[in-house]
């Protein structure tokens, strides 16, 4: 790995050393130097990650918990400390309530199965925002179905902003059991004000869920800090393997809440007329784990701890800025979303061409940028559009990666006009 010295952004001479890094960045697409803006869909793997893995299958791999000769204990070792790593990344009390899922669309259907399902009641309520992901939308909507707990959606302000207020008197008459909410917009980038969601939900008994699929790549998160109940992130958009997320939760919740999948591993006794669950984590870890995968990754955790979140931030922050000045002088192209605490995702329409032209226009050209609706349909249908291009940030990306997405828009409008 290539370390930086401790510093408060990353210079161009610290992105030349990181972005050597990741392999995947020297490829050519279509001929071009590929230009990946699009890191909030899955991020690429620093060397680390890759070798991590494939050392992991070629000198410590056998199935973990379960065998009693040395392959086993290494790779039961390798895949436990994992949960070290990400309770110590996110500063978890205990590193029994770090349990491993596939992703974070997982952990929250786990949160909605196992604690939805048992500890909220028909006539409670789920609160989420207007800017969620549909893996936080589709979960409560099928609780809702089933158990009769109601939905309650708190409105965001046309800059795309959570309306305090709003989610105040959404929560005011005491039935809502859980508010399930973004920590930032995979769409808009808007940053949710964690801390106050969460002293809000507490001040009225609901408990908090934050879907950290995004925030956790930019910020360092401290749920102790921000007094969550519960907190969920995948490893792919961390710089990790796809296949490995987590769910934070607090033991007592965890340990009052049923399983979610049931099979080998999650047991303490089993007979044909009665079986025992493991204590957390294992309860929530049926069958054989993602093993290689979580150990991916501890090694992308290492690497971003390596750099520090001060220096991604700061970096990510210069880049939002320069591309919302970059992209504001393109004419006829709008982005979306203005809020005053957002990250580096920035989501925008062009007058001339549909997002999926844009897209493929671009794409000619070397430059990854998602287009489409980013399993946010409600948010679509608010900011009224169907789709929308979205560029993103990651630690590697640079100014002038942003400067060639500029001039592969205004090309974009040329072939259109
Ligand atoms: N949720 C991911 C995104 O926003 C896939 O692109």
């Amino acid at each position: 790995m290539n370390l930086i010295a401790p510093a408060q952004t990353l210079t161009s001479a610290d992105l030349t050393r990181l972005r050597a890094d990741f392999p995947i960045l020297a490829e050519k697409v279509h001929g071009r130097p590929l230009v990946f803006l699009d890191s909030a869909a899955s991020a690429q793997k620093p060397r680390a990650v890759i070798d991590a893995m494939v050392n992991t299958m070629e000198h410590a791999y056998a199935n973990v918990h379960r065998g009693l000769h040395w392959m086993s204990e290494r790779a039961t070792e390798a895949y436990e400390s994992t949960r070290d790593a990400v309770a110590a990344l996110i500063n978890a009390p205990d590193r029994h309530e770090i349990v491993f899922t596939r992703n974070v669309t997982e952990s929250i259907n786990l949160v909605a199965h196992s604690y939805g399902r048992s500890l909220l009641k028909p006539g409670q309520a789920v609160v989420i925002s207007a800017m969620e992901h549909h893996s936080n939308i589709v979960p409560w909507q099928l609780l809702r179905d089933e158990r009769g707990i109601e939905l309650r959606v708190a409105p965001i302000s046309d800059a795309g902003e959570l309306d305090l207020a709003a989610l105040e008197s959404l929560l005011s008459d005491g039935k809502v059991g859980l508010v399930s909410i973004t920590h930032m917009s995979n769409v808009l980038g808007t940053y949710v004000p964690a801390a106050r969601v969460a002293a809000l939900a507490h001040r009225y008994g609901a408990k908090v869920l934050f879907d950290g699929a995004q925030a956790i790549v930019h910020r360092a998160i401290d749920v102790q800090a921000l007094d969550a109940d519960f907190y969920a992130f995948s490893g792919h958009k961390l710089y990790g393997p796809t296949g490995i997320g987590v769910l934070w939760g607090r033991r007592a919740l965890l340990d009052a809440m049923p399983p979610f999948l049931a099979g080998g591993d999650m047991i303490s006794t089993v007979s044909y007329e009665r079986t025992t669950w493991a204590d957390i984590p294992h309860k929530f870890e049926a069958g054989t784990p993602a093993i290689v995968e979580a150990i991916g990754l501890k090694a992308a955790i290492a690497y971003v701890q390596a750099i520090g979140y001060e220096a991604i931030a700061a970096h990510e922050a210069t880049l939002t800025d320069h591309a919302l000045a970059t992209l504001a002088e393109i004419k006829g192209l709008m982005v979306l979303g203005r809020a005053q605490d957002r990250g580096g995702v920035v989501s925008f329409t062009m007058d001339c061409a549909h997002a999926h032209d844009i897209a493929t226009l671009l794409d000619r050209q070397g430059i990854a940028v998602r287009a489409g609706h980013h399993c946010a349909e409600p948010l679509m249908h608010q900011l009224g559009v169907d789709s929308t291009a979205r560029a993103s940030f990651a630690l590697y990306t640079t100014p002038e990666e942003i400067d060639a997405l500029a001039a592969g828009l205004r090309r974009v409008r040329e072939f259109f006009t």
